[in-house]
Parts: C-alpha cells; structure tokens; sequence
C-alpha cells in the first residue's frame, strides 16, 4: 500500500505571514508548498492586462477560457505561469492584489481553478494557504491552521515587504489596501475567508518569523 498523503491547510487574512511561514514550514518538514492566492493572481493579472471591467464577475468570466494559470514546481518552488509566461514576479504588485481580490469573488474563477489546487494535494505532501483551503478545497485535510496577526501588525509587515522591493506605497495606504481585501474576501457569497471548525487558530501577533514557523511546525506534527 502506499503511504497516505498528507495536506496541511493553512488559512488566514491578508499579510498574516501564510506564504513565507508555509514555506519555511514545508521545507523543514519535506512536503511541497502550494500558494493558491498565486492562481487568483495570474487569472487577476490576465483581466487587469486585458483591460476587464472588474466590477463585472460576467466580464471577468467571460475571459476564463482565455486564462490558463499553472503552477509549476521546479525543484520544489512554485512558479506561477500565465498561458506560458513566468509571472512569478508581476502578480505580486499592489494593483495585481486588488485584481485578485476581485475576480476571486467570481465564481465561475473559483470553480474553474478548484480541480488544478485538489490535483496538487492528491499526488504530494503539501501545505497549501489560501483562504478556503481548510472549508472547500480541501476539507479532509489532517491539519488545519488559521493563521492571523492583528491589522496593524500586518500591514506593517506588508509595508516593510513592499518598500524592499522599491514599491512605492505608505503604510497608511497598505493598511487601508489590506483591510479593504480582508473585508472583501471574508463577506464575498462563494468560499469567504473563515476559520475552519476544526481548525487551530495561530495568533502570530506577538510572534517572529522564527516562533512563527516553530508553531506552525508543532501544530502540523502533533496532529500527524
Ligand atoms: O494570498 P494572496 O494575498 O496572494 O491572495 C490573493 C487574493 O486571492 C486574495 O485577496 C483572496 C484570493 N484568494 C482566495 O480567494 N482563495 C484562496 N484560496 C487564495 C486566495
């Protein structure tokens, strides 16, 4: 027989650490990291590129069968291809964040990209983040995180991530950017952002990276 595959789901608001905590995570404890809000972006970015009202979910998925969004794994790292293209980089701009925030409310996108995200989970150990890991996409997972931090701590990482990319913003503006997703993305009808019932609820507020990612490693052992 072979052995059982393990899904670590990791959920949570905008900024709370998911990405590079999971991935730190994944690597100490050998699984693959998969972020899902990469997928949101490269189907954000299509519409942003191509010029979708995005005020209009019929625009957005009228534009679905034009989008292919794919992630690759290259030695272990996800990379997010766009009909080909390497898109790693772009998706990550602030306006390609409001983007993805609004075409994941749409859910002709979601439905769209629920099979590529179960596929990932059916053949590797993984930690997958997103927002609704835990409630839709993977509901059987054996570990179930949900992953915050207090707003202002947040946007401050955030802030912090943005000026040492040279993106020119002000913590006001991520603050407001970021409560504006949260907000979105936990009161859309389709797949909100909440906690799972039987999820544990990590609180990295007073935390650093290093204890961040301590957590979540003890939390994913004690239930394995
Ligand atoms: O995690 P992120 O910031 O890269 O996600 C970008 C957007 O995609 C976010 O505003 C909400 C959406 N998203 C989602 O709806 N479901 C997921 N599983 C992951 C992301």
């Amino acid at each position: 027989m072979p052995e059982k595959l393990i899904s670590a789901a990791i959920d949570g608001p905008v900024g709370a650490g998911k990405s590079s905590i999971a991935r730190t995570a994944a690597k100490r404890l050998g699984f693959i990291y998969v972020d899902t809000g990469a997928l949101y972006r490269a189907v954000g970015l299509y519409c942003h590129r191509s010029g979708a009202d995005m005020s209009s979910p019929a625009d957005i998925a009228s534009r679905l069968p034009e989008i292919k969004p794919e992630i690759r794994l290259c030695d272990g790292v996800q990379h997010i291809y766009l009909n080909g293209e390497d898109v790693s980089e772009e998706i990550r701009l602030p306006e390609i964040s409001m983007a993805a925030s609004a075409v994941s409310a749409v859910p002709e996108v979601r439905t769209a990209l629920l099979d590529m995200q179960r596929k990932i989970a059916a053949e590797n150990n993984v930690i997958m983040d997103g927002r609704d890991i835990g409630t839709v996409v993977l509901p059987d997972a054996q570990v179930k995180i949900f992953l915050t931090a207090a707003p202002e701590i947040r946007a401050k990482r955030r802030y912090d991530e943005l000026c040492a990319k040279g993106v020119q913003t002000t913590f006001e503006e991520v603050l407001a950017d970021l409560n504006k997703r949260d907000y979105d993305d936990s009161h859309r009808a389709v797949a909100p952002l909440k906690q799972a019932e039987d999820a544990v609820l990590a609180d990295t507020s007073g935390l650093d990276f290093e204890q961040s990612c301590e957590l979540v490693c003890r939390i994913i052992k004690e239930k394995l």
